[in-house]
């Protein structure tokens, strides 16, 4: 295809805001489906990604439209994931395509998830094309909304289209738009290939399957290429575009979108941002920006039923071959038994999996705490990563530690204002800024990272009534006071509930923490001190007392029935427990205490 008739593009929104909708709006209404191949909400593959309203893995379409000017062009658009986890992957699909149509709901304005993607699509010099959608609810502001755009984004949205996916009301003007306000791609076809791998994903029938954009040169079928990032070989066996069904072409030449599969074994060899060329005659320079996604959240998982620790190595060993961003390695607790440590992009990304591993895989699952990565500086000199906080060594050895900070972009109507900003100062934050859009206040604070993948989230939404939005992005590492708090039961360690906390706040942490335990460990025939110590030194304790005698002795002989009862809920409670020393854990002690609020 002629570059001039080319246009590339993604679709920026909010969680909710109709970015489904209007994408299955324009593939129905340039018939690149039949109504009959037409799910609702094509663009979504997974049911999870369905049911949480997330997409998680870009997918495109390749879209053909006949505009007024009776020329023919080829639409490509680019689904984006539609959250900050995934903020690597947003920004390399960003950079396969020209520009962006901004999405927002026409009854509520612009969100904080908004506000991260569109400065992505900023960055990628985007030309940026306003969607005031939903129009056909009498909520529908599209004056205020635009002005609020203007405001906070800071692009002109006085041309901004009003549409409504849901009723099909200004598609076909969105087409047009598309075709004559974004730019059409650069790139030379005689010049070495270049294309970058924005995406890949494993399919059952093809293996690995690739999506590229094509930057310069021309990619063939059985061509032999090379990926310049993890120098993996292969020949193209398949070359294709998706409509959105695979189509298979001959080649993709500058300024397309398609995909290839070429026998490769897995996904972990295909590292989205990487440069894809020719292995004769291929360019010298990869593209720029190359940067293989780091796990910055780390949690163990556990099976509940120890029986299913094998099953749960094979679910998380095929995970892991579908996701190059999602580490694991086999870790033992004393507690919880054999199971696994984890990485993950964020929050979502931990969540997203441990679902998967519980609904596709049926596994029931324990999830530690989730702890952030540390940088350790020892006093030799030497530096390390901490991954779990079980595993911190002697403060005695360690000069000093430095935590991974965030900047956080929260948005919310005025009168929950008062409750945001005391809920992140609580956490340690630093604000940075406080402006305002309409009755709506934009704060961006500086967290720690430890503080939020806690439980914050969930505060956030309570104390607004679920009327925040939130974002986050990495910031980089500081130092500050950390120290590792242990919990003691019965005088022994128990390390699955050791966790980093700020020297500062240990006192409280470690209060709560222990009357929590004493409410969950069941009492013994002997007392048990429950302590929370750092290095040795107790800062917190509670005991619980002993019991007097047995349980059954209440039932007084008389009803039998009553005493076997509890004799078996007894017995089985007892599966469920874990020995430690001399003390019997439950095992929902770990989670629940783990669990702060
Ligand atoms: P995610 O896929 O979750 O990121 O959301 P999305 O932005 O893709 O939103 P989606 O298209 O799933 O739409 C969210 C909800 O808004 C759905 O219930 C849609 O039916 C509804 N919706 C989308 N567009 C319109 C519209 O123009 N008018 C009305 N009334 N509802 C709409």
């Amino acid at each position: 295809t002629e570059l001039s008739r080319i246009r590339n593009f993604s679709i920026v929104a909010h969680i909710d805001h109709g970015k489904s909708t209007l994408a299955d709006r324009l593939i129905q209404s340039t018939n690149t489906v039949s109504e009959r191949e037409m799910k609702e909400q094509l663009l979504d593959a997974m049911d999870i990604e369905r049911e949480r309203g997330i997409t998680i893995k870009a997918n495109t379409v390749r879209i053909e439209y006949i505009a007024d000017d009776g020329e023919l062009y080829v639409l490509n658009l680019i689904d984006t994931p539609g959250h900050v986890d995934f903020a690597y992957e947003v920004s390399r699909s960003m950079r396969a395509v020209e520009g962006s149509l901004l999405v927002v709901d026409s009854t509520q304005g612009v969100e904080a998830q908004t506000l991260a993607n569109v400065y992505q699509a900023i960055e990628a010099d985007h030309e940026i094309v306003p969607v005031l959608n939903k129009i056909d609810l009498p909520a529908a502001d599209c004056e205020r909304v635009a002005e609020q755009i203007e405001d906070v984004i800071g692009i002109d949205a006085s041309d901004a289209l009003r549409v409504s996916a849901k009723s099909g009301i200004g598609i076909k003007e969105t087409l047009e738009a598309i075709v004559t306000r974004l730019p059409a791609p650069g790139g030379d076809a005689a010049a070495p290939l270049k294309a970058m791998l924005v995406d890949s994903w494993y399919d059952a029938y093809l293996g690995v399957v690739v999506l590229i954009r094509v930057m310069d040169g021309v990619i063939r079928k059985g061509d032999r290429i090379v990926m310049m990032g993890t120098g993996g070989k292969y020949p193209v066996e398949r070359l294709g575009v998706f409509r959105p069904a695979m189509q298979n072409v001959d080649e993709l030449g500058p300024g397309e979108i398609g995909f290839f599969t070429a026998s490769i074994k897995q996904v972990r060899d295909t590292r989205v941002g990487d440069t894809i060329t020719h292995e004769k005659k291929g360019a010298d320079k990869p593209l720029p920006g190359f940067k293989p996604s780091v796990p910055v959240v780390f949690c163990g998982l556990f099976p509940v039923d120890s029986a299913e620790f094998e099953d749960l190595r094979s679910a998380i060993e095929k995970l892991a071959l579908n996701d190059a961003s999602f580490s694991y390695e086999m870790e033992t607790s004393a507690a919880l038994g054999f199971g696994f440590r984890c990485g993950f992009l964020g929050l979502l990304h931990l969540e997203v999996i441990r679902d998967r591993l519980e609904r596709e895989y049926d596994i029931e699952l324990i999830t530690t705490a989730p702890s952030v990565v540390y940088h350790l500086f020892m006093k030799d000199g030497s530096q390390t990563e901490l991954h779990n906080p079980a595993d911190m060594p002697d403060p005695s050895i360690v000069s000093h530690v430095e935590e991974p900070r965030i900047k956080a972009t929260i948005m919310v109507p005025d009168e929950y204002l008062g409750d945001v900003l005391k809920l992140c100062q609580d956490r340690r934050g630093i604000q940075l800024d406080l402006t305002y859009a309409g009755s709506r206040a934009m704060v961006v604070y500086d967290l720690p990272l430890n503080e939020v993948v806690f439980d914050f989230y969930d505060r956030l939404k309570s104390v607004t009534k679920g009327y925040a939005s939130f974002d986050y992005q990495m910031e980089g590492y500081r130092e500050d006071n950390l120290v590792k708090m242990q919990i003691l039961v019965n005088d022994e360690p128990v390390d699955a509930l050791s966790m980093m906390v700020h020297r500062d706040r240990a006192e409280m942490r470690g209060r709560a923490m222990c009357e929590k335990l004493k409410d969950l460990i069941p009492r013994h025939m002997f007392k048990i001190p429950i302590q929370a110590a750092i290095g040795g030194k107790v800062i917190a304790r509670e005991t619980l007392s002993a019991m007097r005698k047995d349980v059954t002795a209440k039932c007084y002989g008389g009803d039998a029935t009553r005493k076997k009862k509890l004799l078996e809920k007894q017995k089985a409670g007892k599966k469920k427990m874990r020995q430690f020393g001399k003390v019997e854990i439950p095992q929902e002690a770990f989670i629940s205490a783990l669990k702060m609020d």
